[in-house]
């Protein structure tokens, strides 16, 4: 197995409470890095259930107010294909625990449409939102500042989900994914949109991610996950250090 092209760089934190404070202060330090250079924050928020204690401390003091909040673009770098006050939506999960308890614009928070159309639709959409805030054309893949991703238990991240076709979508930067072991179908930033960003950071807490951690990290090429290479990004894996228990001392 090929190890991890883009040399990764872990941030190991002791327990699940320092993941989350860790990870609330990397989010915060990769947004005031992207204002003092461009004066805009891209930011794509992942789903599931390990960001939400993330999302909880970046939404209160010191976190919350050391985010240039004004300047930030939110988006998600997957979503479940369900009403966005669906508990199950990752928008939903976000305003929750972070978007309603934070000063920045509506306008500002880009999720993605799901009611009254359909998945391929939506996709189109979301893509089309995309551009339009990163002032792109069709031919440039815009650069977010920060993506984050979570890490399955099968080794797929964002709705990268093994052996679903999004896997194999070289072009589009959004597709929806219909995903059989759920019977549902997901909306996803491919690996194009991806492996653009300047830093793209998983966030993987628990012993009962450790192994795929490790295989992810060894560059398994079955998962999902390790095709997560930035073209001249920075990868980050922020982890609790039960998460990276069978990382060895290599690390
Ligand atoms: C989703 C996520 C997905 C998630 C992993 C880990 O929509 O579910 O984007 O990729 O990050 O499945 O989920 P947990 O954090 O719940 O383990």
């Amino acid at each position: 197995m090929g190890a991890s092209i883009v040399r990764p760089e872990l941030r190991v934190f002791p327990t699940a409470e320092d993941l989350a404070q860790g990870a609330a202060r990397f989010i915060v330090d990769q947004a005031q890095e992207a204002e003092q250079a461009r004066g805009v924050v891209t930011l794509a928020l992942s789903g599931g259930n390990t960001p939400r204690a993330t999302y909880e401390r970046l939404a209160a003091p010191p976190a919350r107010d050391a985010m240039p909040w004004a300047i930030t673009q939110v988006f998600f770098s997957d979503e479940r294909f369900v009403p966005l006050d669906s508990p199950q939506s990752n928008y939903h999960l976000a305003w929750q625990t972070l978007l309603s308890h934070v000063p920045m614009s509506p306008r500002f928070v880009h999720a993605v449409e799901t009611t009254g159309i359909s998945p391929q639709e939506a996709a189109i959409l979301y893509q089309q939102g995309i551009r339009r805030v990163f002032r792109v054309g069709l031919t440039e893949v815009p650069r977010f500042d920060l993506i984050l991703l979570g890490l399955g238990p099968d080794g797929h991240t964002a709705s990268l989900f093994p052996g679903t076709a999004a896997l194999h979508e070289l072009d589009a930067l959004v597709v929806p994914n219909h995903v059989p072991k759920f019977e549902s179908w997901r909306i996803t930033f491919t690996y194009t949109l991806i492996n653009a960003a300047r830093v793209v950071a998983f966030l993987v807490e628990g012993a009962g991610k450790a192994e795929m951690v490790q295989r992810v990290l060894a560059g398994d090429p079955h998962l999902p996950a390790s095709r997560v290479q930035p073209n001249g990004g920075k990868l980050v894996w922020l982890l609790d250090q039960a998460a990276a228990a069978e990382l060895g001392e290599a690390h």
